[in-house]
């Protein structure tokens, strides 16, 4: 793998304790005497005298031939000094990258030992969470996470590469800090200089970049932690990194450019290829056709449109608002009954009345699949059985054999209800369904374009928005944002599109963006239509308002997720395997005991006292 190190690699250094890494040598290093620093992963006998010990650093495992290795126990470290030569004819290992090699007539130099450790190092066992993260430590020498590590910085550096080549500036923004308006909440700090007062943590750099393009930085671009307290999950963390962009003087386009270069460059470094796909998608197209905002296009089983079928059915379950439908091949056969029912309760749980299911077999009237149940044969010679076929008339049945171009032996599934709902339910059963395992080995990156400005409407009848409220909406649609007779209704609000735009991978959300608002009409009119009042945007974006006044140029941004990219382009499905020292799903760190209660009289000194719990 192109992310392997090379720099580490201690040859050619007349003063390192190593001459060689382990898992480098191979049989062009025969005859070499050679010194090996690491961690004893095993330790077998071998005659009376003479063990195997496998000596593991970073790089691998090397099988070193010691004599009196009684001492040596697994995880000690040693230093191991012999010759290097071919293993006996019919001994060598080749699942083993040196496994044709051994080191002879050994001196071993104890430098520490070690207890027994607390789980096995090898991948098989399932180690519990938390003993791994109390260890991590131990857990870090597993070849996994050192892989893990070791791409997560090929990504960095990739990134580095791509962005300065770019023309982009790596500028730092503080991390005490006023609120940031990403919608989750912030972890605050108490100041000891201002008792009573807080600094907050950024949930991102968002402001400070957009201040750098006041101050003429043009190009920014940071690495940068961010902090948000919400309910953590597999792709989330209270910390976690952002690949933050911004850019003056540019479009849309040019950010999905730039930050397009620099994703495939770290897709390329970790996994040595280029990565397939970059497609785009409109937000409307993705939610209609893949029921989501973040479509794993990795696979097919479309959401397919069949509203106008049923438009005066007799069927009262598809006197709806809108029917969907999808198709899964060969489920007629594959799907027993039991699971059947377990996905039309999966599909209640999800908000839906119910889901109906019909076999799609041959209308051959000798065959055994043509009985009382089938609803209709069409001009395909098909018929749908079982389920719900007896509502459906002849016509709506081979409408929606043809709309779904379902096959013989095929299992298709439809939603009737509101628009919104459809979507949603027949979206997750779509991933249910056919979603492909996290490594199958594909990269199929997706642009998903002109979000909606607001996602919908909370208990005041307010909007809320989609992306932030410096999202500049769509240059068509900013007539219905300022009228100029009179204000808006809340559902007109909910048409209006924006400029914002994520990145997808493979059904994740690796990150987002938008231009922003740079006129203060635009910015006010915004906050006006948040609930926002005029005082209260002073009060916490004031800075950035005033900013506006003295020549804000037109810019655009994004940021990434690090985390998140490099599980994938690693085929981890939890973010914490990419991070060396995670949180618990519970937001602990048992390594460290973090949170812990503080000192009284640091209490003191911070103006803060600790209610009892309510
Ligand atoms: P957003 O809030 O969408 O946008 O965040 C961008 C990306 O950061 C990652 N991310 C997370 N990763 C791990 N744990 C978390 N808790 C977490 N939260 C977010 C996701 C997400 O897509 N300032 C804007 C960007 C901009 O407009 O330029 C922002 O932060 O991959
Ligand atoms: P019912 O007539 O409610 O007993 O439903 C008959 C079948 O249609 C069951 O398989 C239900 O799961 C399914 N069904 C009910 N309502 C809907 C709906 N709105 N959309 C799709 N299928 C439904």
């Amino acid at each position: 793998m192109p992310a392997d190190d090379t720099q580490n690699s201690a040859a050619g250094s007349a003063t390192a304790m190593r001459s060689d890494l382990c898992g480098h040598l191979n049989s062009d290093d025969v005859g070499r005497c050679v010194t090996v620093c690491g961690w004893v992963d095993r330790r077998r006998e071998h005659s009376e005298h003479l063990a195997f010990v496998d000596l593991r650093d970073h790089s691998g495992v090397l099988q070193c031939v010691v004599d009196g290795a009684r001492d040596l126990r697994a995880e000690y470290v040693v230093a191991i000094t012999g010759t290097l030569r071919l293993r006996p004819e019919g001994t060598a290992n080749p699942a083993l990258p040196t496994g044709d090699v051994e080191l002879q007539d050994c001196d071993v130099e104890l430098l520490s030992r070690a207890e027994p450790p607390p789980f096995p190092l090898d991948e098989r066992t399932e180690v519990d969470e938390t003993l791994r993260l109390r260890h991590r430590y131990v857990d870090l020498r597993k070849p996994r996470m050192q892989r893990n590590l070791r791409s997560r910085a090929a990504v960095n550096r990739a990134i580095r590469r791509a962005m300065d080549a770019q023309g982009f500036v790596e500028v730092e923004t503080p991390m005490l800090i006023a609120s940031t308006p990403e919608g989750a909440r912030d972890f605050v700090v108490p100041s000891r200089k201002e008792p009573g007062a807080f600094y907050a943590l950024p949930q991102s750099p968002q402001i400070f970049k957009q201040l750098t393009m006041v101050g003429g930085v043009d190009r920014y671009y940071q690495i940068a932690r961010c902090l948000r307290d919400e309910d953590l999950r597999a792709d989330r963390q209270f910390e976690f990194s952002q690949l933050d962009v911004e850019a003056s003087f540019v479009q849309r386009d040019d950010v999905l450019g730039f930050v397009t270069t620099a994703v495939a460059e770290a897709t390329a470094e970790v996994t040595g290829h280029d990565p397939e796909t970059f497609d785009r998608i409109t937000w409307l197209d993705a939610m209609e056709r893949f029921g989501s905002d973040k479509p794993d296009t990795r696979f097919g089983m479309e959401l397919v449109e069949l509203t106008p079928i049923f438009a005066d059915t007799k069927a009262r379950v598809f006197q709806a608002p809108c029917v969907k439908g999808i198709c899964l091949s060969g489920g007629a056969e594959s799907l027993p009954r039991s699971r059947i029912d377990e996905l039309v309760a999966m599909c209640q749980r999800w908000g839906a009345k119910g889901l109906a299911w019909m076999r799609v077999a041959t209308a051959d009237p000798a065959s055994d699949s043509s009985n009382e149940d089938a609803a209709a044969s069409g001009a395909s010679g098909l018929i749908l059985e079982a389920g719900v076929a007896k509502f459906l008339s002849s016509a709506e049945a081979a409408a929606v054999i043809s709309a779904l171009d379902a096959k013989v032996g095929d299992m298709v599934f439809l939603v009737a209800d509101e628009r919104r709902l459809v979507r949603h339910v027949l979206g997750l059963l779509r991933l249910e369904l056919g979603r492909p395992p996290v490594n199958d080995g594909s990269f199929n990156y997706l642009w998903v374009l002109d979000f909606p400005l607001f996602e919908g409407l909370n208990a005041q009848g307010e909007p809320i928005p989609s992306h932030h409220p410096f999202t500049m909406p769509h240059e068509d649609d900013l007539p219905m944002l300022m009228p100029p007779d009179g204000p808006l209704s809340g559902e007109d609000l909910l048409q209006i599109r924006s400029q914002a735009y994520d990145l997808v991978l493979n059904g994740w959300e690796l990150g987002s963006g938008s231009v922003r608002i740079h006129r203060r009409d635009v910015q006010q009119r915004i906050f006006e239509v948040l609930g926002i009042a005029a005082d209260e945007a002073q009060k916490r974006f004031g800075f950035l308002l005033d900013a506006f006044r003295y020549g804000a140029p037109p810019h655009a941004g994004f940021a990434v997720g690090l985390d998140r990219l490099t599980a994938l382009l690693v085929g981890e499905e939890n973010i914490r395997e990419v991070i060396a020292f995670p949180k618990t799903q519970s937001g602990a760190d048992p390594l460290t005991d973090a949170p812990s209660p503080i000192a009284e009289t640091h209490l003191q000194e911070l103006g803060l006292r600790v209610l009892p719990p309510a």
